[in-house]
C-alpha cells in the first residue's frame, strides 16, 4: 500500500450494546411496555445487520440484566414469550448467515421452553464464525465476577490451584466472554449515561458511547456515528499518548 493512500478506518472488533428505552418508546404512543419490546426485537435485527455488514467480529447484547426479574409480573412474562418466539423465529437465518450464538447468564432461572431453546440455538450455530453474537440474560457483571471467583476458589479446594497464582490473567479466564477480544466500543441508547451491572470486568478499557435514541429507533445511520466517534479516538490503555503512537498497543490484539 503506498504511503498516499487513505488512513485506515479503525472498525471495533467487538461492540457491547446495552439496548435501552423500550419501555418509554411505548410509554410516549400510550401503549403497553410489551409492545416497546416487541419493537426493540425489530432493531436487534437492525444492529445484527449492521454487524454482518460492517465485519465487526462480536456483538454482545445486554437482553435482559439479573435485576429486571423485579420488574412486574406481567412485563417480565412478555419479555420471555417475545425471546422463546425470537428465538424460534430468527436461529435459523442466523445459522444461515455465519452468526454463532451464545448466551450469557443465569441460565438456570430461565423455563425449560427457553433453556431448551438457547441449548439448541448455541449447538447449531456452534461452527460459525461470521459473527459471535452472545446475548446476556439474567446476566449481571457482579454475578459474573463472583461466578469467576467461585470457579478459582473450587479448584483451590480440590488443590489443582495455588491461591497464589490467582492473578487477574487467571479471573479473566473463567469471566464470561474470556475467548473473546475485549469489547472495543460499549453502545447505550436510551439517553442513561451509566453502565448498570453489565461487563464490568471485561469493558475496563472499552470506550463508551452514549445517545439519546430510544432502542426501537436504531437505525444504521446511529450505528454509524457511533463507529464514527471510535475510529477518531486515541486508546492508551494507561500508556501515554506518544507511547501509542510510537508502539501501536491494543489491548485486545495479544
Ligand atoms: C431496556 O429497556 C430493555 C430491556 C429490559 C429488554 C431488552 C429486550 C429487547 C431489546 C427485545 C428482545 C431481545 C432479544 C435479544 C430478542 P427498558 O424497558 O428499560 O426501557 P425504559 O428505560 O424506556 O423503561
Amino acid at each position: 500500500m503506498s504511503s498516499e493512500s487513505a488512513p485506515e478506518i479503525r472498525v471495533p472488533r467487538h461492540l457491547a450494546v446495552i439496548m435501552d428505552g423500550n419501555g418509554r418508546w411505548a410509554e410516549r404512543r400510550r401503549r403497553p411496555r410489551a409492545i416497546g419490546h416487541r419493537a426493540g426485537a425489530r432493531a436487534v435485527n437492525v444492529c445484527i445487520d449492521f454487524c454482518l455488514d460492517r465485519g465487526i467480529e462480536a456483538l454482545t447484547l445486554f437482553a435482559f440484566s439479573s435485576e429486571n426479574w423485579g420488574r412486574p409480573e406481567d412485563e417480565v412474562g412478555a419479555l420471555m414469550k417475545l425471546f422463546l418466539g425470537a428465538l424460534e423465529r430468527e436461529v435459523d437465518e442466523l445459522e444461515r448467515r455465519g452468526v454463532r450464538i451464545r448466551f450469557i447468564g443465569e441460565r438456570e432461572r430461565f423455563n425449560t421452553a427457553i433453556r431448551a431453546q438457547m441449548q439448541s440455538a448455541e449447538d447449531r450455530t456452534r461452527a460459525n464464525t461470521r459473527l459471535h453474537l452472545t446475548i446476556a440474560a439474567s446476566y449481571g457483571g457482579r454475578w459474573d465476577i463472583a461466578q469467576a471467583a467461585r470457579s478459582l476458589a473450587q479448584d483451590v479446594a480440590a488443590g489443582h490451584l495455588d491461591p497464589d497464582e490467582i492473578d487477574e490473567r487467571a479471573l479473566g479466564s473463567r469471566i464470561c466472554l474470556a475467548d473473546l477480544p475485549a469489547p472495543d466500543l460499549f453502545i447505550r441508547t436510551g439517553g442513561e449515561t451509566r453502565i448498570s451491572n453489565f461487563l464490568l470486568w471485561q469493558l475496563a478499557y472499552t470506550e463508551l458511547w452514549f445517545t439519546d435514541l430510544l432502542w426501537p429507533e436504531l437505525d444504521a445511520a446511529t450505528l454509524q456515528r457511533a463507529l464514527d466517534d471510535y475510529a477518531g479516538r486515541q486508546r492508551r490503555f494507561g500508556l501515554t499518548g506518544a507511547q501509542v503512537t510510537q508502539a501501536p498497543t491494543h489491548e485486545t490484539s495479544e
